[in-house]
């Protein structure tokens, strides 16, 4: 299997040429060059990213902490662990992508995977924040830590993270793809599973700034399936058959 060439860093013979431009295993000055896309989508998922910008605690979870102890017992082991779960995914995305990034030669696509990192950690931070409001430090400890004891939690994560773990020790483009694929399976579905349950919540009147939260996150996360749906579409477009032999056109 084809192994990929790590993108280089101070690279004054790169090409500059767009023409020459390509999504892995091309010759990169890193230039961030605004104007000369080989990529057009980048324009408006760049614009789409910035103006998406908030920060978590624009959004007040007074009512929150009041709603969290009136929860049943049954809706806040819900909260509890789809948080932790959540918590989990957002962090894990914060360290891997630039882990792909390091294999993009498309100066465009890293100025994004760049945001969507940010993204991630700001997604993060706002779990964080949500736990901080609504319960004491020893709690907020227990419950982070929740994916990695709770049976069902570790099992979905493992699906994820031993594909991301593949990558890091195999550079064949076969496991480039597998990590890129399980990154678009976390992105659309695992996301979108969790935060079903606050918008549940939510419009039955309960942890409302929690919603709110996620609201939020759920805008960023719609950007970064957009992305790696067009970094695949782009893969399959720019492959060759030693490459990706079982991608159908
Ligand atoms: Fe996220
Ligand atoms: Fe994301």
């Amino acid at each position: 299997m084809e192994q990929l060439k790590k993108r280089p860093l101070f690279n004054p013979e790169g090409s500059v040429e767009v023409r020459d431009r390509r999504m892995i295993n091309g010759n990169t000055t890193n230039l961030n060059d605004f104007n000369n896309m080989k990529y057009g989508w980048v324009s408006d998922w760049y614009r789409q990213a910035m103006n998406n910008f908030w920060i978590p605690e624009e959004i007040n979870l007074l009512r929150d902490s009041k709603d969290y102890p009136l929860l049943s017992p049954g809706e806040r082991r819900a909260y509890d662990k789809i948080l932790s779960f959540l918590v989990f995914l957002d962090s894990i995305q914060t360290a891997n992508l630039p882990a792909i990034s390091e294999y993009i030669t498309a100066n465009e696509i890293n100025l994004c995977l760049a945001i969507q990192t940010f993204q991630e950690a700001v997604h993060s931070q706002s779990y964080s924040y949500m736990l901080d409001t609504i319960c004491e430090p020893q709690t907020r400890n227990e419950v982070l830590y929740q994916w990695k004891n709770d049976p069902h939690l570790l099992a979905r994560n493992t699906f994820i993270g031993d594909l991301y773990n593949e990558f890091q020790k195999d550079k064949s483009s076969r496991a480039f793809l597998k990590a890129v694929v399980a990154n678009f399976i976390l992105e659309g579905v695992y996301f979108y599973s969790g935060f079903m349950f606050f918008y549940n919540l939510g419009r039955n009147h309960k942890m409302t700034g929690s919603s709110q939260e996620i609201r939020y996150i759920n805008r960023d996360e719609n950007t970064h399936l957009w992305l790696f749906r067009n970094i695949i579409l782009e893969l399959k477009k720019g492959r060759t058959p030693t490459v990706y032999p079982r991608m159908r056109q």
